[in-house]
Formats: C-alpha cells, structure tokens, sequence
C-alpha cells in the first residue's frame, strides 16, 4: 500500500484503487508544490465538512470521475453540484472493491464551507486481505476508540491528528495508540497554522518512549506501508 501525504490531513493511499482523504491543497501554503489538477482518485474519503478538509473534492472529483464516500449530509451536499457519492454514517460498514469501510466516531464539529450542516464528523477504518488502517478525521481524544479493536480487524497503521487545539495533542494520540492498539502511527493536522505548530522532536519521543513509532511525512513524500 503507497501512501503519499500532501500536507495537513491530505493523503492518497494507492492499493488496487486510489483513495484520496480530506484534500486540503490548493489553499495551503506549505503544499504549493503539489498540483491539485495532476491528482486523480478512484474515491475522496470526507470525514467531516471544513474548508481545510474539503476545499479540493470538487476539482478532484471532476476530473476523475472519484465517488465521494462521506456522511449522508455531505455526499448530499455534493450530489447537488452533480458530483457522484456515497452516504454513510457512525457505526456503518461498506464493502467497495478496494475494501471494506467502516464509519467510527470523531469528536468534533462538521460544517460545510457555505454554511450547510455536515451531519456527524467520521473517522475511517479501511480493511482488505492486504492491510487494515484506521484514518482518524479530526478528533478528540475518545474512548470510543476502545471499540475499533473490538469491531475490526487488527490495524497495521493509523493516522491520527496530532496538532492540539482544534483535535487531540501528541500526548493524547500516544493514549488513543494505546486505545485502538496500533503502534504505527502517521501524524496529520499539525503546523499548518499558527494554532496547530508542534515540536516534531518531543511528539516523536512521546511515542517513542512508549515503544511505538510515530511517522511525520513531507509534503509530496510517498511511503510503502
Ligand atoms: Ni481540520
């Protein structure tokens, strides 16, 4: 499985289909090297409705033809604008054939950028005969995180925010590693903003002094997981 991260909480994940998570591109500064009209998906993963998780579905959707998998507020929201979806909701599992999808809580707030509320704000956890990952959305801290483990497959990565003030802080994602029993972790959602700026050095040790492994990507970099 490919992973390429393109800053914030924007990633691709290529197996036998692509996957693209939360495209916040265009509008970010740190990832102006990425060209959003290059990218193409066979699905856009939305976990919840803010500009800085969605500001890209649209051009990426047009020019590949990719179903947008969100919450049933956000694939309608979508549909309107002619884009193809498919509705989901906490607690919800699809198979598609790139795998199967199940929708977990995410402690947070879901807003589209015009106002529209955005039902509940998702977390993703994505299984196949290949891998199992969980991809987090914006969340806090939540003990909810104890069901994953109970109600999927064993996870071989995470990607977690890390950022603090808007989501969980590193301290709390090293709990929520403990939580969802995954020892591989990808930090998102940190140094974008002012609000959000850490030190990699002390979140890297925080996981590292648990025996896990926290990964902090470049932007544009591809790893093999
Ligand atoms: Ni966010």
């Amino acid at each position: 499985m490919q992973i390429t991260y393109y800053g914030h909480a924007s990633f691709q994940i290529e197996g036998s289909k692509s996957l693209i998570f939360d495209p916040f591109i265009s509008a970010n500064e740190m990832a102006k090297d990425i060209d959003v009209a290059t990218l193409k998906a066979d699905y856009i993963l939305v976990s919840h409705g803010p500009q800085d998780h969605v500001v890209d579905v649209e051009t990426i959707a047009q020019n590949s033809e990719a179903t947008i998998i969100s919450s049933f507020e956000i694939v309608t929201w979508y549909g309107g604008k002619g884009l193809k979806g498919f509705p989901m909701n906490h607690g919800g599992k699809k198979t598609f054939d790139f795998g199967t999808v199940k929708c977990v809580n995410a402690v947070h707030s879901s807003v589209l950028p015009d106002g529209t509320y955005g039902g509940n704000p998702l977390g993703f956890v994505i299984s196949n005969e290949e891998k199992c990952f969980y991809f987090a959305g914006d969340t806090a801290l939540t003990l909810d995180m104890k069901l994953i483990p109970m109600t999927c497959p064993k996870l071989d990565f995470a990607i977690l925010p890390i950022g603090d003030n808007f989501t969980m802080g590193y301290e709390d994602a090293v709990i929520a590693s403990d939580f969802i029993e995954c020892d591989k972790i990808i930090g998102c959602h940190y140094d974008t903003f002012g609000y959000i700026q850490i030190d990699h050095d002390a979140a890297k040790k925080a996981f590292a002094d648990k025996g896990k492994e926290l990964i902090l990507m470049d932007i544009g970099q591809t790893i093999e997981l």
